[in-house]
């Protein structure tokens, strides 16, 4: 400790050490209003992502059947992809200035996915992921007009990637059940 703090006053050394700094404010030509839109809608792109790839990774550990080593291999290969995108779209709301949703608790209040609980035949397994697949499409098509209206850019790139990518997944998938 350097000795100028050593002699403080004692009314200063009583102030929390752990005060932050204000935040500097955020001047990316995209306004407050427009930011905390975007934000939210990202959180629920996220929280829907963050679903989906804990339902593919219970698939990838829980599936069974004459099917095992081809939907074991596909599975991991989405869920690997999915936990990318989860950290691009935090990043994204992070750099727009706002929080990113990081609980199961905040995730299951946002997302638009339900939970899979139980035993799933493999069949099943191919179902609900082409829905939830969709889902995260639909999430994130919704908050497009808000991310053109603002002329966002950047996360009309991440939304328009992770659109291509949710809808070939879900024609991959989809194409396992037809015979
Ligand atoms: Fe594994």
């Amino acid at each position: 400790m350097k000795a100028t703090q050593k002699s403080a006053p004692k009314a200063a050394q009583a102030k929390p050490q752990l005060m932050k700094a204000p935040a500097m404010k955020i001047n990316i030509g995209i306004d407050d209003k427009d930011r905390k839109k975007i934000a939210d809608g990202l959180s629920r792109v996220l929280a829907d992502t963050y679903t989906l790839y804990l339902k593919t990774h219970n698939f990838h550990w829980n599936v069974t059947g004459p099917m095992f080593q081809t939907l074991h291999l596909m599975f991991e290969t989405q869920y690997n992809e999915l936990a990318l995108a989860v950290d691009l779209i935090a990043e994204r709301i992070r750099a727009l200035g706002h929080r990113a949703p990081a609980t199961y608790a905040e995730f299951s209040e946002l997302s638009s996915i339900e939970e899979t609980m139980g035993d799933v035949s493999a069949e099943d397994m191919i179902r609900l992921l082409v829905e939830g697949q969709e889902a995260v499409v639909r999430t994130a098509r919704s908050i497009f007009p808000a991310v053109e209206k603002a002329s966002d850019e950047p996360t009309a790139d991440l939304l328009t990637q992770r659109m291509q990518t949710h809808e070939k997944t879900a024609w991959m998938l989809r194409s396992m059940l037809e015979s």
